[in-house]
């Protein structure tokens, strides 16, 4: 099964999201393969956050998050989000970054992106992460573009183990 069910998520080949959050003069981002539209009408979005990872532990004190498509050329990013923890190092210092709506940290050279009004859901029996569900309040996108996929993130180890 845990072939079979790898090579399923393999193939699905997740964009790669960047979210982000500020908490008072505390801010963080990780990058982010589990993440959906989670309803349409109000549109929800879901991203999922690992127990480890101290963007989670922010997400849960927040109102906002920020979430980002990288796109294909931005594997740079998506080494700092993904391969370094806020918990040694400000992964905002050296991007192009602003406050958003709701305090969420925008990374300004990703204009895909929205920012949501967060609500942490219970966390199911033994997973090891966390659902927060996004309810969009403001969004930007720019055309054409091309997104960073699973595959071509891969190669990173992530600042957190799972
Ligand atoms: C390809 C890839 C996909 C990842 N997907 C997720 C994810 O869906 N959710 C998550 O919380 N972390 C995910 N991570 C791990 C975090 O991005 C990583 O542990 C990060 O360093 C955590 O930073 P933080 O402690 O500052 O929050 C992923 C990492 C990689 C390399």
């Amino acid at each position: 099964m845990g072939k079979a069910f790898d090579r399923f998520v393999a193939l699905a080949d997740s964009a790669m999201v960047v979210v982000t959050v500020a908490v008072g003069d505390k801010r963080d981002g990780c990058l982010v393969g589990f993440h959906s539209q989670a309803s349409i009408a109000p549109p929800g979005y879901a991203v999922w956050l690992s127990t480890a990872n101290r963007t989670r532990v922010l997400a849960q004190q927040a109102t906002h998050l920020g979430v980002h498509l990288l796109g294909e050329h931005q594997h740079d990013l998506a080494e700092l989000f993904g391969g370094q923890t806020g918990d040694e190092v400000d992964k905002l210092i050296g991007v192009r970054w602003a406050p958003g709506h709701g305090g969420a940290p925008m990374l300004l050279d990703c204009p895909n992106r929205f920012v949501g009004r967060a609500q942490v859901l219970a966390v199911p029996d033994r997973a090891d992460h966390v659902c927060v569900l996004l309810a969009p309040e403001s969004a930007g996108a720019s055309e054409p573009f091309a997104p960073l996929r699973l595959h071509h993130a891969v190669d990173i180890d992530p600042g957190h183990p799972a």
